[in-house]
């Protein structure tokens, strides 16, 4: 399973990349505007420093506008990925631009249904809310089961992306699934190497490796070569 950060933080995406687990970048409006700097500058450093591939959201609602706004952040980077909303001419923008060769990832998906139109139009990532489902009472991860199964049925090539996510047990929930992707704030993705166990039995085999009284590297190794 592949591993988005979901955030504009160009330090949040320096950290991830530093981890050596980062795949990828999903942003939106909102986590652009949480950033306070321009959207230009924002998303340029960010395609300049992700080796994979970076969503990047438009805002235009109708489809000419869509596909206007899509041709500009194509060309701010080769790992452009458009991010489009799973309205009617949103359905139709994501068909004209993958038939184009333009990565789409069709965003704000909260049903089944939705996700089997983005994969019949072509869409490269289909990103279900996992967590503003859960959030309205709905089990998020049944859709993405459910979308898994669609997809399986008719050997769909567009990746399941489960965005939204709030918690590690969403991440594990999307491993056993078999999600393409999982979207992740850097809390989550910090979150995920935690274990208590591991922190109390570190502390332990510490506390006992004085007992040894030696050092692992010897102290005279470099002068003796
Ligand atoms: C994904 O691409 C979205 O930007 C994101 O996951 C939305 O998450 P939120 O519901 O926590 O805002």
């Amino acid at each position: 399973m592949k591993f988005f950060i979901d955030t504009a933080s160009v330090s949040e995406i320096r950290e991830a990349l530093a981890m050596g687990l980062l795949d990828g970048v999903t942003t939106n409006p909102s986590l652009i505007a949480k950033e306070k700097r321009g959207f230009r500058e924002t998303v340029e450093e960010i395609l300049s420093i992700v080796p994979g591939p970076v969503s990047i959201e438009v805002v235009a609602t109708d489809y000419k506008g869509m596909l206007a706004e899509a041709r500009e952040i194509v060309r701010m980077g080769e790992n452009a990925v458009v991010k489009i909303p799973l309205t009617l001419e949103g359905i139709k923008a994501t068909k004209a631009l993958s038939e184009g060769g333009v990565k789409v990832n069709n965003t704000l998906c909260f049903s089944p249904l939705q996700a089997l139109l983005s994969a019949k139009a072509g869409a490269a990532y289909i990103s279900p809310f996992v967590g503003r489902l859960d959030d309205r009472g709905h089990e998020g991860m049944e859709i993405v089961r459910d979308i898994r199964g669609i997809y399986d049925n008719y050997d769909f090539r567009t990746e399941l992306l489960v965005a939204s996510v709030r918690s590690p047990l969403h991440v594990l929930e999307a491993a056993r699934i078999g999600a393409d992707v999982a979207t992740v704030p850097y809390a989550v993705l910090c979150d995920l190497i935690k274990h208590p166990l591991t922190d109390v039995g570190l502390a332990k085999f510490l506390e006992d490796w004085k007992k040894v009284g030696e050092t692992v590297i010897r102290e005279t190794a470099g002068a003796a070569r």
